[in-house]
């Protein structure tokens, strides 16, 4: 599954899943532009510990790839295209696109505001309608393309507030109309559907919950970064030339264990 001399942009790989992911792709010789907020890696307490390096720093020292930070704030459309931009300046052009970066806000829809509600509906699902649209034409020039949507078990379930689990259920829809959209060029788009996975993100959780999903994950571990950037790895690869408007879980089994 060789990504050589392809280039992959990852929106929020400087922590978690991302930097999983950006890890992985790195690993399969693949350059790496990083598109985060900020550059340094959120350090959690319980998960992601001790990530101090950039990843871009990271993978390029573990793969011997070239790697880049383009500091984007996803909330804004500029941003977004001027990294697609700069990966295509930097490397000659873009090959995959992962649509990751998410954010959660805690509330009841008596508690939260219509600004928090527009906030994670502008980073979790209108960044993944901007990048595709900046990143399309440069994917169809590849003929390798592949977009692959990073959405959540809680796109089938609910259960994690109303924004967040509506972002997530939107993710699976906007990833076939895409996949449809651009099916004639060979471009590929996938969504993968992550479980409890360790990031800083989870880390918010208190001791109760974590151990409750944990307990609910029927395999005998909740995941690491590396196990969503495995599957990422595979829709970007030629072996999934054929897979597209697919949904894939990699959750330990924590769906199965919902039922
Ligand atoms: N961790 C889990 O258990 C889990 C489970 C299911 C789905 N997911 C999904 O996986 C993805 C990654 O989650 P994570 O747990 O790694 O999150 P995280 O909070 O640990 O990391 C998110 C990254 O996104 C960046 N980011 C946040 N807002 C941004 C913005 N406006 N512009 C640019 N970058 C921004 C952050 O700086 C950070 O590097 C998200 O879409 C999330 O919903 C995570």
């Amino acid at each position: 599954m060789s990504l050589a001399e392809r280039t992959a942009l990852i929106t929020g790989a400087s922590s978690g899943i991302g930097r999983g992911i950006a890890t992985e792709l790195a690993a399969a010789g693949a350059n790496i532009v990083v598109a985060d907020i900020r550059e340094e890696p959120k350090r959690g307490e319980h998960y992601q510990t001790d990530a101090t390096v950039p990843t871009a720093d990271l993978v390029e020292a573990e793969s011997g790839v070239e790697a880049t930070f383009a500091e984007t704030d996803v909330t804004r459309e500029s941003d977004i295209e001027a990294a697609i931009e700069a990966a295509v300046t930097e490397f000659g052009g873009l090959d995959v696109l992962v649509n990751n970066v998410g954010t959660h806000v805690h509330g009841t829809s008596q508690e939260l505001t219509a600004e928090e509600w527009h906030r994670v509906v502008d980073v979790n699902l209108t960044s993944y309608f901007l990048a595709a649209k900046y990143a399309v034409p440069h994917l169809v020039e590849s003929e390798q393309g592949r977009i692959v949507n990073v959405s959540s078990v809680n796109a089938y379930e609910g259960g994690a507030g109303p924004p967040y689990s509506a972002t997530k259920a939107a993710i699976v829809n906007l990833t076939r109309d895409l996949a449809l959209e651009v099916a004639d060029a060979g471009v590929t788009v996938n969504t993968v559907l992550p479980g409890v996975v360790k990031t800083p993100m989870q880390d918010q959780n208190d001791a109760e919950t974590r151990r409750s999903q944990a307990e609910r994950t029927a395999l005998p571990r909740v995941g690491e970064p590396s196990d969503v950037g495995a599957a990422v790895r595979f829709f970007a690869s030629d072996r999934a030339e054929w897979i597209t408007g697919a949904e894939l879980l990699v959750d330990g089994g924590y769906a199965i264990g919902g039922y």
